[in-house]
């Protein structure tokens, strides 16, 4: 099927253009969408497309599922909002209780709510700072954390996310995320690679920043943004120990990979180190705007009121998504069903890797996988290719962006059928032959679109 019209899409886009300033949307094809349903998204011309970023991973359970849509409706009908920062509501009690409970690791949590999963990295460091004392903070180099002034400080990933807008929060070092294969590491031993990757943090607290004042090592255990590159487990215990050595507490940022996306609750739990502090967002609430902050109780008691309150925070008709998404994960078996999807998807990459020369590597588990685009036989990647690939499969009906440049970014909802999976997936290897046949014109590629 080649997408017929998207006219009226078009409008839409000119239409909003005159308006909506440009710094709040990263460009990538003209789509207005209409409606949802499980996998499938429905652009306001009546195109059919199979989603395959679930809306940047905040849709896990699918787009409109039905249990969310009425826990929605019913909670709309009660009550809109009663502002938690003075009263309570029931919704807000029962999830706070279930999501201490399906936190990773047996020590008893507690948690605060926020409407974005920038504010929930604010707060990361917020905690982190009030328990120990101390006042720095340790983050990745191309890590993406958010876009308040505290998780855009705790970034490293978009010179576009910080220029003209500095000074940023102070007391925040990055050393390199450990991601050997783009490193060009990767032949390295087991061993030489954590030695590699742990060196600059440990010659940063070597020379200049002493480990006793650093409060929190903040990563993703599978970077996102950065091609959904799962660390190695190895390098994860030497760092966890590291932090342990020093009093440093070790949070994760769980807002794009956690909720089932990595085939567990937490992408934490395939390196079974328990985090003092967790961040959540996107799918939490299927969507609608709510984040949290879940850590060790004691670490979550340094903090008295009124230190992270927001009015709508903890809104009870975002916390009735979020109870009503987590029963969904845990009756419809989603996280097993995201586990045996995500190997099928898997060696089908696999296999498109094998063939085709610009597909470089594939990597990730879960539905959650990144393919690299690189120029044949080397590792230079290629953006261009990537996003022809990616424009090609909008107009058979597959919607897929990239990530780093160059890597295609597969978080297809956990409720996606096993026949559009296979059809998303025969797309895109079509789409990447047809790319590396040259059949598919530059301009299918607007300029200044993509990341
Ligand atoms: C890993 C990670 N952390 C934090 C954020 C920020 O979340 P939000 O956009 O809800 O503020 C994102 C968003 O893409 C993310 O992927």
């Amino acid at each position: 099927m080649t997408k017929a019209n998207n006219e009226r899409s078009r409008a839409l886009v000119e239409e909003e253009s005159a308006y909506m300033a440009p710094t709040a949307r990263i460009p990538y094809y003209d789509m207005v969408v209409d409606h949802g349903r499980g996998a499938k998204i429905y652009d306001v011309d009546g195109n059919e497309y199979i989603d395959l970023i679930s809306s940047a991973s905040a849709t896990n359970v699918g787009h409109c599922h039905p249990q969310v849509v009425k826990a929605v409706c019913d909670q709309a009908q009660k009550l809109l909002l009663y502002s938690p920062a003075y009263m309570y509501q029931e919704p807000e009690i029962k999830l706070v209780e279930k999501l201490c409970q399906i936190a990773p690791g047996d020590t008893p949590k507690k948690a605060v709510f926020g409407t974005s999963g920038s504010d929930a990295n604010d707060a990361v460091m917020k905690f982190a700072r009030a328990y120990t004392g101390r006042p720095y903070m340790v983050t990745f180099q191309g890590s993406y954390h958010g876009s308040t002034y505290g998780s855009m400080s705790l970034s490293g990933l978009s010179l576009n996310m910080v220029r003209k807008m500095g000074p940023l929060v102070p007391g925040i070092y990055h050393i390199p995320y450990p991601d050997s294969f783009h490193q060009g590491v990767d032949h390295l031993s087991e061993k030489e690679q954590v030695d590699y990757f742990m060196r600059p943090l440990l010659d940063m607290t070597n020379m200049y920043l002493p480990p006793d004042e650093v409060a929190c090592v903040l990563m993703e255990p599978i970077a996102g943004d950065m091609g959904i590159i799962p660390a190695p487990p190895a390098y994860m215990r030497a760092l966890y120990a590291w932090c342990r050595e020093h009093g440093i507490l070790f949070a994760v940022d769980e807002i794009n990979q956690g909720m089932g996306r990595s085939g567990t609750w937490w992408s934490i739990e395939h390196y079974g180190i328990e985090p003092d502090l967790m961040s959540v967002g996107k799918s939490i609430a299927s969507g609608l705007p709510l984040s949290a902050i879940v850590g060790k109780a004691d670490i979550m008691d340094a903090l008295s009121f009124p230190a992270h309150i927001f009015t709508t925070s903890g809104n009870p008709v975002c916390c009735a998504a979020a109870l009503a998404t987590i029963d969904v994960i845990e009756k419809e078996h989603l996280l097993e069903r995201g586990t045996e999807l995500g190997e099928y998807a898997r060696a089908r990459f696999q296999k498109m890797v094998d063939e085709h020369p610009i597909a470089a590597a594939v990597r990730g588990c879960g539905l959650n996988l990144g393919v690299d685009i690189m120029e044949p036989g080397t590792r230079t990647k290629s953006a261009k290719m990537a996003l022809k690939i990616v424009y090609r499969a909008f107009e058979l009906g597959v919607v897929i962006i990239t990530y780093a440049d160059s890597v295609l970014r597969f978080q297809p909802p956990l409720v996606i059928e096993r026949d559009e999976l296979d059809h998303a997936l025969d797309v895109i290897d079509q789409c990447i032959g047809e790319v590396e046949r040259g059949e598919v014109p530059d301009d299918l590629v607007p300029a200044g679109k993509g990341w």
